[in-house]
């Protein structure tokens, strides 16, 4: 997945495996920090390995208080399936209901359209553009006391 310059297209640049490895690596201690993080994705029917979808803290974000981002990335062939809205909406609920927070962001490339469309399906809702981590970026957020008020979910 990581290899693939289409899933890598608004990233830094493709992968190798042991780049790859590393990240985990930052996933995983992430998880052992702070007991939340970024889920691995399965196909239900298959139950294929298709990607990760989940919460991330950024303590380097410079936009205020909340530094916890929803993020997603699957494999090219699951693209256009509702996935990761249906991924999105289930790491924003966990975020607010189980985990309290009162903020979660989301953060993206301005020309990166199908992660925006994400971000206003799963009910974020865009807030600006700032520099970070060398790029300009795009950011979005829902609030926990907006959360189900009045939406679809
Ligand atoms: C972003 C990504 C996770 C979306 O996954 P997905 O499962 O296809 O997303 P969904 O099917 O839930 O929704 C995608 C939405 O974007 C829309 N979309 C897709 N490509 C688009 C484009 N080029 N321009 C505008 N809208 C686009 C789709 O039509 C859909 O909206 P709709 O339901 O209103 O039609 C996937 O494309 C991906 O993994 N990309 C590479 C990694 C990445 O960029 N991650 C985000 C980093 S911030």
């Amino acid at each position: 997945m990581c290899a693939d310059p289409d899933v890598m297209r608004y990233m830094p640049k493709t992968m190798t495996r042991e780049e790859s490895s590393q990240q985990v690596r930052g996933f995983i201690s992430h998880w052992e920090a702070r007991g939340f993080g970024l889920w691995a994705v399965e196909e239900k029917a298959s139950g294929a390995f298709i990607g990760r979808i989940g919460l991330m803290v950024h303590d380097d974000w410079p936009e205020g208080e909340h530094k916890t981002e929803v993020g997603w990335m699957l494999d090219r062939p699951y693209w256009g399936r509702g996935l990761a809205t249906e991924g999105a909406l289930a790491s924003v609920g966990y975020g607010f209901e189980e985990l309290g927070l009162k903020r979660i962001i989301s953060i993206t490339l301005p020309e990166n359209a199908a992660s925006r469309r994400v971000m206003e399906k799963a009910g974020l809702t865009y807030r600006g553009r700032t520099r970070w981590r060398g790029n300009g970026v795009v950011w979005y957020a829902a609030e926990r006391r907006e959360w189900g008020a009045g939406g679809s979910c």
